[in-house]
């Protein structure tokens, strides 16, 4: 009787989430989840951007390992991180980002906030811009894009502008779209960049072709925000991938980064990254961080601290950092052979069509340019798990799954050609 009276009461009650429709689950995430159920012995994950070692295991860096034993042994505790952040963190990473001679010549120009990883400072970045422009700008985004991009920014409120950077048929970067947007784009618009290893394109500019981007960039008096999820992760050298964001900076205008360590570290879970803003003048730099302090304490009040505390060691540390670099080149070197042995076996295997792309593109991802059928048919048949626009994750490759998923792939192309 009771639990009658009370179905009825529910039946009866409105809810305050009616406007709370129903949204289905990322993508990728789902994908994770159902490879995860998968019992097939030969299935494949090359759907999530995480990087594996050549057992198909995740890795813990040796310098990160080495961090921990360094932090455990100082007596680690679990107080509270001051709002803004670990410190020694939020100098180190910024220093990291601009080098040595751009951070010490910009030092108090730059505003920096630690966040939750490179997601939680692109947030951070948008509730900045929201609460620190007096007009909302417009964010430009390439598409295709990290799928999170958008909904980042348009859950915020912002309108999104999303314009080609992929031409698929030609399969490289679609300049004329890239740079017929910056130079039509609204001055004042915010337009999003990835300092490297485009997600998913694999594509990134040259430099040369970084320099022009600049010029259209100052000249129409642009916001770049760089999205920074790879630094150091794309080629082996920080240096180089940084290139972008260097360059950018040194023309004097104000740039926004959002830097992560879950891939270049390995710190996934930890979540940490920073936003930092080199602005116009110390007293910019001075209100652009006082503002990102107050977001922070009312959004998470302080971040997290053991990622931040690793990181911070091993930046600190010239012997642990030198590891670390030694980290990256693993890393980087284990995904090109990868690249490279999946091109191989491709051509080897007679897989219809030209493969070239998969080696000319860089970083984390191949783009593959399947179509979503056969995307679907390397799940359902092969336990080939990639996201539906045929991006898939190098990281997941290894000696002992490569060929099987080359030749996966042939069939299927091969058997929809018939
Ligand atoms: C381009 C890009 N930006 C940002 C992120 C954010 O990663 P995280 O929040 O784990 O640092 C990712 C993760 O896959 C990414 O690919």
């Amino acid at each position: 009787m009771a639990n009658e009276m009370e179905s009825q009461a529910r039946k009866t009650c409105t809810s305050i989430f009616d406007a709370a429709t129903y949204i289905l689950p990322d993508a990728i995430f789902a994908l994770t989840e159902e490879y995860h159920k998968d019992r097939y012995p030969k299935k494949v994950n090359l759907g999530q951007g995480t990087y594996r070692d050549a057992f198909g295991n995740p890795w813990v860096l040796p310098s990160v390992q080495t961090g921990r034993e360094k932090l455990a042994s100082q007596g680690l505790n679990h107080e509270y991180l001051p709002i803004l952040g670990h410190e020694k963190f939020r100098l180190e990473a910024t220093k990291l980002a601009l080098g040595d001679q751009l951070f010490a010549s910009l030092r108090d120009q730059v505003a920096v906030c630690q966040s939750v990883s490179g997601t939680g400072a692109l947030h951070l970045a948008g509730l900045l811009l929201r609460r620190g422009c007096k007009e909302r700008p417009t964010v430009i985004i390439p598409t295709p894009t990290w799928s999170n991009h958008r909904q980042v920014f348009s859950s915020l409120g912002f309108d999104c502008h999303p314009f080609s950077y992929y031409d698929e048929a030609k399969k490289r970067i679609d300049w004329e779209c890239y740079l017929d947007t910056l130079k039509r784009a609204r001055s004042g618009s915010v337009v999003i960049l990835h300092a490297c290893a485009h997600n998913p394109t694999g594509f990134d500019p040259t430099r040369e072709k970084w320099i022009e981007i600049g010029c259209v960039v100052k000249n129409r008096g642009l916001f770049p925000l760089f999205d920074a999820a790879y630094l150091g992760f794309n080629s082996g050298s920080i240096d180089d991938d940084a290139f972008s964001i260097r360059h950018f900076t040194a023309l004097g205008i104000e740039v926004g980064v959002c830097l992560s360590f879950a891939k270049n570290m390995g710190l996934y879970g930890e979540r940490v990254g920073c936003l930092f803003i080199v602005s116009q003048n110390v007293a910019i730099a001075r209100n652009v961080q006082s503002v990102l302090e107050m977001l922070q304490r009312s959004e998470i009040s302080n971040p997290p601290a053991y990622g931040s505390k690793i990181v911070a060691t091993i930046l600190e540390d010239e012997a642990l950092r030198r590891m670390w670099y030694e980290d990256l080149r693993t890393m980087s070197l284990r995904i090109k052979s990868m690249r490279q042995a999946l091109y191989e076996h491709l051509i080897q295997a007679g897989a219809p069509g030209l493969w070239e792309h998969l080696i000319q593109q860089t970083g984390m991802f191949g783009f593959l340019g399947l179509p979503l059928e056969t995307v679907n048919r390397l799940k359902e048949r092969h336990h080939i798990y990639m996201a539906s626009n045929s991006r898939i994750s190098i990281a997941g490759l290894n000696p002992n799954n490569v060929q099987y998923v080359a030749e996966s792939i042939a069939k299927c192309l091969k058997s929809s050609t018939i």
